[in-house]
Parts: structure tokens; sequence; C-alpha cells
């Protein structure tokens, strides 16, 4: 499996606290069965982690894991935070964050935790005219998502894809992202499911998001999903 949005890059965001702490979710990760795991530190007022940042820990934790022998191949990335527009428009063009894997055909964005950015649809189809598909980090955590029920139709029509974490349909955010997660399963708007995993304890546990999407969807969605997440970094 492939883990398109996780926090395991050390010492740059909130996720994982040094080199230690990456390794043993890498391993977490390994064991429940993922190889590949595109590193997704915050690009936001508080973590501003720059492309060069990230090419240079990714290397740092790529020698690391190889030193340990934990096979799992690292790609880089980042969440950008829609903070505004004007913020999203001048790091796009100082090329300031790193775009999904290394084809760079695919960008992770966040919505801000306070309100709906209504610069959203611009700026996603500006991405799509551009190349880049846009896929929105947990629509289902906010509560705008959830209260509007055309506002992230209205985007995926658009061609935005979506990310649905884990931890959401497990149950760790609570039972209104838990029930909307799976309404997106449900409705064919999960387009990607990943852990969005902070450290040991907000753990890599895609296998348990996986399995929900299978129940869910079937068996031939598990392999379209897990094909489309593939191709993120296939290119
Ligand atoms: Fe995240």
């Amino acid at each position: 499996m492939i883990d398109i949005h996780c926090h395991i890059l050390h010492g740059v965001d909130d996720g994982a606290k040094d080199l230690a702490e990456s390794v043993a979710m890498a391993r977490i990760a390994y064991e429940d069965g993922v190889r590949d795991i595109i590193v997704t530190p915050h690009f936001n007022h508080g973590f501003l982690t720059m492309a060069d940042v990230v090419h240079r820990k990714l290397e740092e934790l790529e020698r690391e894991l190889d030193r340990q022998g934990v096979d799992i191949r690292l790609h880089p990335g980042t969440e950008v935070q829609l903070v505004s527009a004007a913020f999203f428009d001048e790091h796009r063009r100082n090329r300031s964050f790193a775009l999904l894997g290394r084809p760079g055909t695919h960008l992770l964005i966040e919505q801000r935790w306070s309100d709906y950015d209504p610069g959203t649809p611009e700026i996603v189809q500006r991405l799509l005219d551009a190349g880049v598909t846009p896929i929105l980090a947990h629509p289902e955590r906010h509560p705008f998502f959830r209260d509007d029920p055309e506002l992230l139709p209205q985007l995926i029509e658009l061609g935005l894809w979506t990310q649905v974490s884990a931890d959401s349909l497990v149950g760790n955010f609570g039972p209104d992202a838990q029930r909307y997660g799976r309404a997106l399963i449900a409705a064919g708007h999960a387009h990607t499911i990943a852990t969005d995993a902070h450290n040991v304890n907000r753990k890599p546990n895609l296998g348990a998001g996986m399995a929900i999407y299978e129940e869910m969807a079937g068996a031939a969605a598990r392999t379209e999903l897990e094909a489309r997440m593939r191709s993120i970094v296939a290119g």
C-alpha cells in the first residue's frame, strides 16, 4: 500500500519530532503493509516547510531507513493550507512547496480550520489548468463541508480529488467525521484514503481505513483506489 499523507519527516512540523520517531512510524507502517509513503509536512503560517527542506530531510530519513533495514520508499510532498488565495498564489509562484511525488502531477491542499475559503474553486481550476490535480485533505473533518452538502460535490465536479483519513473512518475524530467520511465512500467521493499520521500514537493505520473502504465499496473498487494512489508517484 501507499500512504499519500503522512507527517513522518522529523523535526519540521507537529509530526515526528526526531529521526527515531520517524523510523518508529515507518516500522509501524511497514508492519501494516505500507511500502511507499509520500511525506507531507505542513505548509502553513505555523510551519512553512519549504520544498528544499523536504528534499534534504527526506534524504536524511531515507539513509536512516536504509541503515536500519526498513524497506519503505519515500516520496516528496507537502500539505499546503489555503491560508488565503494570496498566500497560496505567492508560494506557488515561488515554488516554495513540494508537489506530491517526483512527477509532481498532484498537490495536497487543506482548508483553514476556521472557515471555508471562497477562493477555493478558482484555485482548484487554476491547478487543473496547469495539469496539477489538487487533493483535498480530510474534508470529512471540516464542519463547513458536513453542513453544506453541495459544497464539496461542486469542487469534485471541477476535478478535485478528496483524501479521506483512516482515523475518521474508524471513529477517532468523532461520529460526525466518521459518518461523513463513510458517506463520501458511499457516494463514490473518496478518491484516496490516507493516514495523516503524526507520531506513534496518532499512528500510521492505513490498513484499517482500507478495510472499511473495501467493506463498503468492494474489492474491485479498492484495487482501483490503490491504482489511483499509486499513479500519484508513478506519473
Ligand atoms: Fe496532515
